[in-house]
């Protein structure tokens, strides 16, 4: 008997990146997984992977900032299995979006600004609005939701991200409470920097500005998607049937250091490879 045996998980922007290895890791221990996203291709190959591996998955186009979308991906989701376990709630496009949303509070557009905020933090509201009913009908379920460690540290430039990201756990801590009675659980997982597919493209052709970057994390790496599938796997499971309300950062040590010990070794890491390309992914390579 597999850990998800009959057990319905959705999971949005499921199918590449941390979604696409979380997909993967559900359905890998017995879950029906159902992945929301609007990469139609990109998706039909997690699903064949997926399918491949004896795992069960099926695609449904979304688009999460669109209402109507969200509250399709419900409704077709209790047609078609009568329960929802798990709602994974991670869709952004940090490969083909993000940089629509970069900016300050001058420079940042009315329109990105709505669009960023409503996938960022909409789509988390009106997910939950849908799938709580459904799942106080099954006597509770897990909700994870996708925030970052830039919901705890802020970059300039990234206003919309930080603010949406930030909203996340807020939104996490509140739903705990709210639903704690009915036996859902609504947690959120902060990643550090995740090489996903998209990003290992960019970074592939910069090693030693990678070098660098993981120079910076107390691991002495950067994530993988599987760093981060692995964290939604233990919170939807039993194992974590006390946890709720909380946000787990996944990066590595990197909220946790010191900075003026990271500026020295950051510094004195130069020195030592003077041919060391600092400049990571742009928002324009993104
Ligand atoms: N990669 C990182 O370093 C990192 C770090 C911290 C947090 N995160 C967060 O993790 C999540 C996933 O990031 P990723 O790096 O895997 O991204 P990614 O760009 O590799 O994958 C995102 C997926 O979401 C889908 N998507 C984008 N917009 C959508 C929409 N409107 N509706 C439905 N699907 C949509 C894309 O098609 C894609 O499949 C995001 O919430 C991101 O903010 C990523």
């Amino acid at each position: 008997m597999k850990q998800f045996d009959r057990k319905v998980a959705i999971v949005t922007g499921g199918a590449q990146g941390i979604g696409g290895a979380s997909a993967r890791k559900l359905a890998l221990n017995g879950a029906n997984v159902i992945i929301a996203d609007i990469d139609e291709e990109a998706s039909k190959k997690n699903v064949e992977n997926i399918q491949s591996s004896g795992g069960s998955a099926t695609f449904l186009k979304t688009d999460v900032s669109k209402s109507p979308d969200i509250k399709n991906m419900i409704d077709f989701t209790y047609e078609k299995f009568n329960r929802i376990d798990i709602l994974v709630q991670n869709a952004f496009p940090v490969i083909s979006g993000a940089s629509r949303v970069y900016g300050d509070a001058v420079s940042v557009k009315e329109e990105d600004w709505d669009y960023g905020i409503s996938v960022l933090a909409k789509a988390i509201y009106l997910g939950t609005k849908h799938v709580v009913p459904i799942m106080k009908k099954n006597d509770g379920g897990s909700i994870v939701n996708m925030a970052s460690v830039h919901s705890i540290l802020q970059e300039p430039g990234m206003l919309v991200y930080e603010a949406g990201k930030a909203a996340v756990v807020g939104m996490t801590r509140q739903m705990a409470i709210e639903y704690g009675p009915y036996g859902i659980r609504v947690n959120a997982i902060a990643p550090g920097h995740i090489v996903s597919e998209g990003l290992k493209k960019v970074w592939d052709k910069n090693p030693s500005g990678l070098k660098f970057f993981e120079n910076q994390y107390p691991v002495r790496r950067t994530g993988i998607p599987d760093d981060i599938a692995n964290g939604v796997n233990f919170l939807c499971s039993q194992e974590a049937s006390f946890i709720t309300g909380h946000t787990l950062a996944i990066d590595g040590g990197l909220t946790i250091q010191l900075q003026e010990q990271f500026g020295l070794r950051q510094g004195r890491y130069v020195l030592d490879n003077p041919d060391t390309n600092m400049f990571g992914p742009s928002a324009e390579e993104k």
